[in-house]
């Protein structure tokens, strides 16, 4: 979050070509010190995965396959120069301990001895040597009107980010947010009970109100009747998106399609903005005028990205036609995929549970990038084709 500082959330992990003896005992070790993946990662899908998303440490197994272990050293090491690699095995063997070291790896240990080292290893693959960390990243998703995909974007990202991030989705769409119906989650408690407490709030109390999906993405919902609130405070918005920041590393708030207190305080202690609106004429205008506000209470414009959503070749208005219009450019297009996204949000599922194979969800999958490298622009390849625009550029 902009200008505050306190204690990052557990450290990211992802564990490749681990067998499942061993995925067992580094579940032990690491507790809940670490967010681990549900899945051990194949040697040869890991470059992929940490170039997408960009975890702290990678623990290799070293006993399935020793040279491919080796091999994934460098390869890794490029895709990230900051990721910490930790090497696995179940037998100390010289050799293949000076193997792994050339390989760039940091720590090899063997479980259940080494299980100090590990988590040392860990720890400072997540933090370094410093006691202070930032807070987590937040990320405020508003629509230039209502119905322009702000939910369906924010609870996608998170699912990208799921696997190897801790993420939540806070839905401070007071007026009608649906985050938890997207993930078919029944709340108990809520936003609002939060703010009835935000006085003692503390990482404890949010963990209390959270609803967990199977996807590991955490929500904090509105609550299920629309309730009647008084005037919603800015700082104790503000108290709110603080102590999610503390417990996560990233944090999605799905702030709708109006711009009200709650809009305004998110997006100005957010680290980025996504304005999300369709290729239309009123949508267009209406990011204008959101665009318009924005500058006036003082949002730097480099931390602003336009979002188009359910983008054809046949839109109403071309990529050039919206970035010359809002002299913004557009970071990444979305393909309209209405198949897709009516079916996952009538099931409650997510687009990769109903279409693997979904235009939207690719898209949506490419844009992780805006936030995790912070990317400020997506070659989009909606309709399987290099977006035509960038002809012009
Ligand atoms: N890329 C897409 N392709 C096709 N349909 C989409 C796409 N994105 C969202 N939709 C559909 O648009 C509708 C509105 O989406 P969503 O609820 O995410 O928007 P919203 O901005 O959160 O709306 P609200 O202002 O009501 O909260 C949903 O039916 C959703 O399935
Ligand atoms: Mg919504």
């Amino acid at each position: 979050m902009r200008r505050q500082h306190g204690i990052r959330g557990a450290a990211s992990v992802l564990v490749v070509g681990v067998e499942p003896r061993g995925m067992g005992l580094i579940r032990e070790c690491l507790g809940a010190e670490a967010v681990l993946p549900t899945h051990v990662t194949p040697y040869e899908d890991a470059a992929a995965i940490v170039q997408k998303s960009r975890p702290n440490v990678v623990i290799v197994g070293f006993d399935a396959d020793p040279e491919q272990a080796v091999r994934l050293g460098p390869a890794l090491l490029a895709e990230s120069k900051s990721v910490h690699l930790v090497a696995m095995s179940e037998q100390t063997d010289p050799e293949r301990i000076r193997a792994a070291m050339r390989a760039g790896y940091r720590e090899y240990v063997v479980l259940p001895d080494d299980a100090d080292l590990l988590r040392k290893a860990v720890h400072e693959g997540a933090y370094g040597s410093d006691e202070e960390e930032p807070q987590g990243e937040v990320i405020a998703l508003v629509g230039s009107k209502g119905g322009v995909g702000v939910t369906t974007l924010a609870v996608h990202l998170a699912a990208e980010l799921s696997p190897v991030h801790r993420v939540c989705v806070v839905d401070m769409d007071f007026s009608m947010g649906d985050v938890a119906a997207f993930l078919d989650l029944q709340p108990t408690r809520s936003i609002y009970d939060l703010l009835h407490e935000v006085h003692r709030l503390d990482r404890r109390m949010l963990a209390g109100s959270v609803l967990v999906h199977p996807s590991k993405v955490h929500v904090l919902p509105q609550p299920t009747e629309l309730m009647d609130l008084e005037e919603i405070r800015g700082d104790d918005i503000l108290r709110i998106l603080n102590a999610a920041a503390d417990a996560y590393q990233y944090v999605l708030v799905d702030c709708g399609g109006r711009i009200d207190e709650t809009t305004l305080t998110t997006t100005t202690v957010a680290d980025r903005v996504f304005l999300v609106c369709r290729p239309t004429v009123v949508a267009v205008k209406n990011a204008w005028r959101r665009l318009q506000l924005m500058e006036r209470v003082g949002i730097e414009k480099d931390a602003i990205r336009l979002i188009v959503n359910r983008w054809t070749r046949e839109s109403e208005l071309s990529i050039k036609d919206i970035e010359t219009h809002l002299d913004v450019p557009v970071a990444a297009t979305i393909a309209d995929d209405p198949a897709s996204c009516d079916k996952a949000v009538n099931m409650g599922r997510l687009l990769r549970e109903v279409n693997r194979r979904s235009p939207a969800l690719r898209d949506i999958g490419a844009a992780v990038d805006l936030i995790t490298t912070g990317a400020e622009r997506i070659e989009s390849e909606s309709d399987g084709h290099k977006p035509f625009w960038s002809l012009f550029r």
